[in-house]
């Protein structure tokens, strides 16, 4: 007892000295800010609030120039998609020919890895591991620092409940209380505890706000929700990441509640930094200062600069309305120099936590760049993570694991030889250093018998005659089959998201031979393939994984690791159920009641796999559902449930936990998922896993935005997915 509380107050005392240091050092940085910004003339100023594109273009742009000239006369603070130690070093030079010499900021989208690709972010969050997660961001900071960046535009928090839309490959899926710990992981990750170390850059959270709520998936389209939909449902991992420290925000391109959220006063000023304070700063998305006139909410470019400027939009990304406009609105007096000053300080603070103050060219280190990109430990780490994504949807039969017994092998379809797709949408991934699964096949000393089955670009059948016999000669069929990585991302919303009729239809032919057919789902949102799902035994999800994607499939075909991955989006039968999702209300005239309930008179209601769904290669039995006493202090009650290993494998499990209120002052969802954990349990092996139910599990935002926790009746639910679950009531008194 003695010896820890000599620990506790070690700690303390440690505690109080970084806090002390914290301090200190904040009190050295707002000196230094403050002397600097005395000399910084109006032009200087708002120069650091401009960013323009260096490189290639990520959007629509007539402005990309090289501009060394502006660079060096302070009038732009940033760039993005300018990214390599040589080539940021001959911006940054001519930085530091600039009056002040106030070094740039270079930003890139490094959404899922650098050079080393990682699997698609919905990909990895399939994983429900966060550390995985936070070593995925880890390990991408670590490589773009070494290529001279600073600043990525990641991690995406959008919720959204729409596989239509082409983004959710970039987010965390549908799930608001999964969606905010995966935010955290991937802020963590990116800025680990202290910027200015060589393995961080600042992580940006977007699209704040609502941008997963695009009407009809379209993406770009407008946003309309409630308060209280986006109170309860989308805020959560925008105010995660906040909490989380992340340094920096992006403004959404849709309208939230009538106004283009690049110009919200409500979210940028009076939400992001009054409410939530945070002391970061927030950049447009591309261009969306400038399309404010688009959404027909500003007549010109000055009216633009000044309703972005106004609603607290610091920084912005490649329109030049500030450019151009904001020196004249600060001298007519329209716009106070404040609030000019305000979001300077806020940029040059993140330069100064990054080091760039002391050393400009920290970054731009070319040996080091050599050794840290596309090393062993990096593509370790991809395999690591990329085999945690897969989802294991159907193994009848225990077709899989793929027995050693297995001597030939029919791998069918074009995308198994496919670099460029296997590192997905939104990717910085080196191409040439892909291992495609037709490699990894090889490397493994397979006996294959290969056939592209379907025509990459057209996706109409081959050579079925072919490929019909190379299965029959075969012990087995596996079908690499799904989207193209070009399919998901910005800008690729689809109004039908099944799978090409005629890759389905040589499933089926495949099927027919008699033979085990191993489906291999390669996607970047949920997809309908309702055909595949009835006639083949066994489908893996695969998804995008990036620079190991090959070795990840075959480790997990051939047992090596057994597949833990969950949804975390739900899978429809119908493009007409969308949008889809779990945690939906119970509404007047439940489903569940059945004749003049909600349903469709032409397609099923449920969907073709629940969020939170993925199987395994052993099997794990729920029993001993019960209550235990809370703390008497934040936590009510908990909850415990026993898991056994009832199969002949080890495996891992997400154990989770939903909640249901069963009477609020507002209608609230059928289920939310409000605990999880990842165990691993032996063949026979039992353990009881136990959740804690505290205020933030059963309460709710009130349409006041104020959060609440109410008295009552509560179903607390576990299993191994958002369906299947064993119910226990509690009441809180
Ligand atoms: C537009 C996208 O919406 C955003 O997420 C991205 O960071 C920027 N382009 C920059 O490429």
């Amino acid at each position: 007892m003695m010896k820890r509380l000599i620990t506790y107050s070690c700690m303390a005392i440690f505690a109080m000295g970084s806090m002390a240091q914290n301090q200190k050092d904040e009190a050295q940085m707002n000196r230094f800010i403050s002397g600097l910004m005395k000399k910084m003339t109006l032009e200087e100023k708002v120069g650091q609030l401009s960013q323009c594109s260096g490189g290639f273009a990520t959007g629509p742009d007539n402005t990309r120039i090289s501009r060394t000239e502006d660079i060096s006369k302070g009038l732009i603070g940033s760039l993005l998609n300018v990214s390599g130690a040589a080539n940021t070093r001959k911006y940054q030079e001519a930085a530091m020919k600039s009056r002040l010499q106030i070094p740039l900021l270079f930003g890139l989208d490094v959404i899922h890895g650098y050079r080393t690709g990682f699997p698609l972010p919905l990909a990895e969050a399939a994983s429900f591991d966060l550390d995985a997660i936070e070593r995925g961001s880890r390990c991408a900071a670590k490589e773009a620092a070494a290529a001279g960046l600073h600043w990525t535009f990641a991690p995406m928090v959008d919720i959204s409940w729409d596989a239509r839309w082409g983004r959710v490959m970039e987010g965390a899926g549908e799930d608001p209380y999964y969606g905010s710990l995966v935010a955290k992981a991937r802020v963590h990750g990116l800025q680990g505890d202290d910027l200015s170390k060589e393995n961080t850059i600042l992580s940006c959270i977007k699209h704040f706000a609502g941008y997963g709520a695009a009407i009809a998936g379209k993406d770009y389209n407008s946003v309309d929700m409630s308060m209280g939909q986006f109170v309860n449902f989308y805020m959560p991992p925008y105010k995660a990441g906040a909490e989380a420290g992340a340094a920096t925000f992006m403004s959404a391109f849709n309208d939230f509640n009538n106004e283009p959220s690049t110009g919200s006063t409500f979210l940028l000023r009076e939400l992001l930094k009054n409410q939530w304070g945070f002391k970061g700063f927030v950049v447009s998305d591309w261009g969306s200062v400038g399309e404010m006139m688009n959404h027909r909410y500003a007549k010109d470019e000055k009216e633009a600069a000044y309703k972005g400027i106004k609603a607290g939009l610091d920084m912005e990304m490649v329109s030049e309305c500030y450019s151009k406009n904001l020196v004249s609105l600060v001298k007519e007096g329209k716009v106070s120099i404040k609030l000019v000053d305000d979001a300077v300080r806020r940029i040059l603070e993140q330069k100064y936590k990054l080091g760039l103050f002391d050393d400009p060219f920290r970054y731009c280190d070319e040996e080091r760049e050599r050794t840290v990109i596309g090393s062993q430990e990096s593509r370790k780490e991809a395999c690591y993570v990329s085999e945690r994504s897969i989802v294991l949807l159907k193994n009848e039969n225990s077709v899989l694991p793929l027995s050693s017994s297995i001597k030939k092998v029919a791998l069918i379809g074009a995308l198994s030889k496919s670099q460029k797709d296997m590192c997905g949408a939104w990717s910085c991934a080196e191409v040439g250093k892909v291992v495609t699964l037709y490699e990894a096949m090889e490397k493994r000393g397979v006996d294959i018998n290969y056939n592209d089955g379907y025509d990459l670009k057209t996706n109409k059948i081959v050579n079925l005659d072919q490929t019909l016999a190379a299965a029959r000669q075969s012990d087995v069929v596996i079908v690499a089959m799904g989207e193209q990585a070009w399919e998901s991302g910005e800008m690729r919303s689809k109004g039908d998201i099944s799978i090409a009729a005629e890759q389905q239809r040589l499933v089926s032919e495949l099927v027919k031979t008699g033979k085990p057919v191993v489906v291999l789902m390669m996607c970047g949102r949920p997809v309908i393939f309702n055909e595949v799902r009835r006639e083949a035994p066994a489908i893996l999800c695969t998804w995008w994984l990036g620079s190991e994607a090959g070795n990840a499939i075959c480790n997990v075909l051939w047992g090596d690791y057994n597949p833990s991955g969950k949804l975390p989006m739900t899978f429809p039968q119908h493009n007409g159920q969308i949008p889809l999702y779990y945690q939906y209300k119970s509404t007047g005239r439940p489903t569940a009641l059945g004749g003049w309930c909600a349903k469709y008179i032409d397609i099923p209601t449920e969907p073709a796999y629940p969020f939170g769904y993925g199987l395994s290669y052993t099997t794990f039995n729920y029993s001993d559902v019960k209550l235990l006493p809370g703390d008497g202090k934040g936590t009510y009650t908990r909850v415990a449930v026993t898991v056994t290993n009832t199969g002949k494998c080890e495996g891992e499990e997400v154990v989770q936990l939903y909640v249901r209120d069963e009477v609020a002052s507002i209608t609230r969802p059928i289920k939310e998922l409000k605990g999880f954990e990842k165990i691993k349990l032996s063949p026979g092996e039992s353990k009881t896993v136990t959740f804690d139910v505290k205020d933030e599990q059963l309460g709710f935002y009130n349409n006041q935005m104020k959060f609440i926790v109410e008295k009552g009746d509560f179903t607390l639910m576990v299993g191994g997915n958002s369906r299947d679950l064993q119910e226990i009531k509690y009441i809180l008194n």
